[in-house]
């Protein structure tokens, strides 16, 4: 009989960073309760999540690996569709962490989930597209400032999936983004989005191969 158990979660790294930035990660058990009261957008391929302090990421990796089993029962037949609709759903998870080093563990986790998924060696295309898109994607910054670790307006890539391998990107600012839950139920809802928000950039269509370079 195997007297093997699974060690418990590490979920405090230091007393000293729980005194200074609250640092006590989310138990899974605790995240995967909190994710089933919005199961139905977990499990939505384009569907996006932002968490403000997202520590290591232990809910945005849970939320890849639901989007990544939706990508698997709808594109699985197709090694290309499979592949960009997996990449889709990563551009679809944000975050935002103060301390450099959870911000990079952090981008490392989201990376590992994918690059298993769609079976990418850590120097392939595939995984540098990632990489591009988790560098936009899960910002070191401070979300109540709504600043970058230089002190510049946090801004975040919208990113959509075109369909033939080809991706759209605008930029937007943090603090843009915020506002539009407060347009509802005003008379700014009559407007469409476009005529409120305006990118701060725009990017032409984009392939993996020129997220990659
Ligand atoms: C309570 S931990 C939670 C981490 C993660 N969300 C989880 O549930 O495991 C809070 C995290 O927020 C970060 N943090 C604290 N103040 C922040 C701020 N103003 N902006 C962004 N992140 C912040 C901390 O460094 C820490 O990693």
């Amino acid at each position: 009989m195997s007297t093997e158990t699974t060690p418990p979660e590490r979920l405090v790294k230091s007393k000293q960073r729980v005194a200074d930035h609250g640092e006590v990660f989310t138990p899974s058990w605790l995240v995967n309760d909190m994710l089933d009261l919005v199961k139905p957008e977990t499990e939505r391929i384009d569907s996006r999540f932002l968490e403000p302090a997202c520590g290591s990421g232990n809910f945005l990796v849970p939320i890849l690996q639901r989007k990544l089993a939706a990508v698997q029962a709808r594109h699985g037949r197709s090694d290309f569709e499979k592949r960009h609709y997996a990449l889709f759903a990563l551009m679809c998870v944000y975050g935002i962490e103060l301390l450099a080093d959870n911000a990079a563990e952090c981008r490392e986790n989201l990376l590992a989930v994918f690059t298993q998924f769609v079976g990418a060696e850590p120097s392939d295309v595939w995984a540098r597209a990632a990489s591009t898109v988790l560098a936009a994607n899960i910002v070191q910054g401070d979300a109540l400032q709504m600043t970058d670790a230089t002190g510049a307006p946090i801004t975040f890539p919208e990113w959509g999936y075109l369909g033939r391998g080809k991706y759209q990107r605008r930029d937007f600012g943090y603090s843009n983004l915020t506002e539009r839950g407060s347009f509802q139920g005003t008379l700014f809802e009559a407007f469409e989005e476009h005529e409120i928000f305006v990118p701060s950039r725009t990017y032409p269509p984009m392939t993996v191969q020129e997220l990659a370079a």
